[in-house]
């Protein structure tokens, strides 16, 4: 269980997070949506402390992750995977290697980690670019051998920044089938932030809408693209009927 009370964040005088609320039960896939600078990213990165909040509190599993010592940080941070709009790989590493490398410290042997990455290569279908470099992939190739690496460290939150937004729309598709596999396991929280309505319509057990700094719909897909309570929510269902 992920709860966040309260959370609030502000850059300068510009308020970013005005107290965000919500509770995710364990083993659920949350898509968080809302207009640009609504404070999305902002939030997931503060769930694994790349942004530091001014104030709130987040629970997970009744721990509460920040008032963690430097420490205890390094091994929450083993618990959460993130995969980024931009890939963030390193462009010097193999797939694989790139793959391997959020667990190279921790005294794994190297067989260990290399049939572990092999094994998530397929899972992403990218069995075949094993030792090809970043340069030589396309975008959602890219992509994919960042949710592998995420994956690696078997997290129990998941957390993706808009993980489609750089790449052209036909290599969208192959990337969407893969995180809709692995909302499949159902043994972790996993919170994509997104614009595709619906894909999130498809993925989501839980919707959470944002707007201004503060969460202003949280529940079911049905619930809230059925019946919006609130400005946003009404836009997205247009945007829906649209389609
Ligand atoms: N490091 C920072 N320094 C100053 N302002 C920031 C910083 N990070 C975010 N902001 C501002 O905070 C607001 C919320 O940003 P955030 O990235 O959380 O929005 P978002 O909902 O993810 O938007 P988008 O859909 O465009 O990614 C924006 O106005 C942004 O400019
Ligand atoms: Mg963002």
């Amino acid at each position: 269980m992920l709860e966040v009370k309260n959370l609030r964040k502000s850059y300068g005088p510009k308020e970013v997070l005005k107290g965000v609320n919500f509770k995710i039960p364990k083993g659920k896939t949350v898509a968080i949506m809302g207009p640009s600078g609504c404070g999305k990213s902002t939030t997931i990165r503060c769930l694994n402390r790349l942004t530091q909040p001014d104030a709130g509190q987040i629970l997970f599993k009744g721990i509460p992750i920040l008032e963690l010592s430097e420490e205890r940080l390094l091994d929450w941070r083993r618990e959460v995977g993130f995969v980024f709009q931009k890939f963030n790989l390193i462009e010097r590493l193999t797939v694989i290697e790139n793959v391997i490398l959020p667990l190279i410290k921790t005294g794994i042997s190297i067989d260990k980690l290399r049939d572990k990455a092999i094994n998530l290569l397929k899972k992403v279908r990218l069995s075949d670019e094993i030792n090809s470099y970043p340069k030589n992939l396309s975008g959602g190739q890219k992509q994919r051998v960042g949710i592998a690496r995420a994956l690696v460290i078997e997290p129990s939150l998941m957390l993706l920044d808009e993980p489609t937004a750089s790449l052209d729309p036909i290599l969208v598709k192959e990337v969407l089938e893969v995180i809709e596999d692995l909302t499949r396991d159902k043994d972790k929280i996993v919170i994509i932030v997104t614009h595709e309505v619906s894909f999130a319509l498809r993925i989501a057990d839980i919707i959470l809408l944002m707007d201004k700094g503060r969460v202003v719909e949280i529940g079911t897909p049905q619930s809230i693209f059925d019946n919006p309570k609130s400005e946003v929510g009404r836009r997205y269902k247009d945007l829906l009927d649209y389609y």
